[in-house]
């Protein structure tokens, strides 16, 4: 049998993709799922947008439409991305030092490749999203952990930062607001991290899939804090709202952009022509641009303060910290399955087939998290949102009576 990379068996599969296949074989047996697992906004981009994007599709003159774009994106794709970043508060970047990739996984794996080799020492907090460990993994470096403690809200310790970088690591990963978290990274923690970077010479990459869905706080620029020494990852899944359409982008320093996009031209050669088209009128239209951020805040509050009461009414022994940003619970459930022998992988899977309820098991996301569920309140109506917390803390109290 001819061989393979073994590496390849480091790539283990996104737990939302596993989840989803489980929950398409039960659909086909007729069962309504409630969603609590997936991170797709269950709103649609604006409908003027759509509009003019359905008028473009019939003009026949427009050729570039269907056409390979530049590889880092068009320009003017670029400059509206470096204009809306600087009318969030954000840091005045160039369009050169921008690279559009289809989303913001290809980000994650462009940006890791440009920096990563093999035995190098990469910061994960624990818990953090899933989608890093594989790829750092996969490229031989290896995951140095610092804790985010829920007592904490999340934030990591000053004095675990200092320790975790202090034997030499290539990059700190942080993701600002974060999945599964919710939790808006402390301007303290981010001052720390900035500063540590610039003295020992490592990169942060900072996630900012979330930075427009805040609902308490501010976000923190981690860019403005160590402009040399920062990479950030975003993409347009989240808001606008069409993470099919793949269209994410990574911007920092020119030289090592110039890096990313020669990574980027090797996985998929260009970023979708339609979505840079989409982002473009939508990032141009400042109206229409913070209208739906506003529109996508309000829906997502709504769900979010609906899971939330739904979990203090019906399991008052599950702890949690009330996410900031992001469309994420993080739920401990540990005083309901201490002494069961189950984990949160043998709950999400006992909750599919016994309740309908689709949710994340919290061992994904780091060490720390085995005893916990993420809980989405992306996609599915308060309604909806508040039966699912209901049949979850059925099956968590009939676990723990035994
Ligand atoms: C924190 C974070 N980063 C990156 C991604 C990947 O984004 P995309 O769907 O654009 O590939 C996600 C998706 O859920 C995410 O939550």
């Amino acid at each position: 049998m001819p061989g393979y990379n073994p590496k390849v068996d480091l790539i283990t599969g996104s737990p939302t993709r596993r989840i989803d296949l489980l929950r398409e074989k039960l659909a086909k047996e007729g069962r309504d799922v409630i969603l609590l697992s997936t991170g797709q906004p269950g709103f649609l981009p604006p409908r003027r947008l759509r509009e003019v994007l359905a008028e473009m599709l019939l003009d026949d003159s427009d050729r570039q439409l269907y056409s390979y774009t530049p590889t880092p994106g068009y320009y003017d794709a670029r400059e509206a991305v470096a204009e809306d970043l600087k009318l969030l508060g954000g840091p005045k970047v160039d369009p050169d030092q921008i690279v559009l990739t289809a989303g913001g996984q290809e980000a994650m794996f462009a940006v890791l490749s440009t920096i990563i080799e093999p035995g190098d020492k990469v910061v994960l907090f624990d818990p953090t999203y899933f989608g890093y460990k594989p790829i750092i993994e996969y490229l031989g470096g290896r995951v140095v952990w610092v804790r985010a403690p829920l007592e904490e809200g999340f934030q990591p310790l000053d004095e675990d930062l200092k320790k975790a970088v202090e034997s030499g690591v290539k990059a700190v990963v942080v993701v600002t607001p974060d999945n599964p978290t919710g939790r808006l990274l402390s301007e303290e923690s981010a001052k720390l991290i900035a500063d540590l970077a610039v003295e020992k010479g490592f990169w942060v990459i900072v996630d900012e899939a979330y930075k427009t869905l805040v609902y308490e706080g501010e976000h923190v620029w981690l860019y403005n804090l160590a402009p040399d020494n920062t990479l950030a990852i975003n993409t347009f899944s989240k808001d606008p709202g069409f993470p099919g359409w793949r269209l994410g982008y990574v911007y920092g320093p020119e030289w090592v952009i110039g890096k990313v996009r020669l990574v980027s031209e090797e996985l998929v050669y260009c970023p979708p022509s339609i979505a840079q088209r989409a982002v473009t009128i939508y990032l141009r239209d400042r109206r229409l641009r913070m209208s739906h951020i506003e529109e996508a805040r309000r829906f997502m509050v709504e769900r979010r303060d609906a899971m939330i009461s739904a979990i203090r009414e019906y399991m008052p022994d599950a702890a949690f910290v009330k996410p900031g940003g992001s469309m994420f619970v993080m739920v401990d459930l540990s005083s309901y399955l201490e002494g069961t022998g189950m984990d949160s992988e043998d709950l999400a899977r006992a909750l599919l087939e016994k309740e309908s309820v689709a949710a994340i098991p919290g061992v994904y996301f780091g060490p720390s998290s085995r005893l916990r569920l993420r809980l989405s309140f992306a996609t599915e109506s308060p309604g909806r949102i508040v039966e699912g917390v209901r049949r979850l803390a059925r099956l968590a109290e009939s676990l723990r009576g035994g």
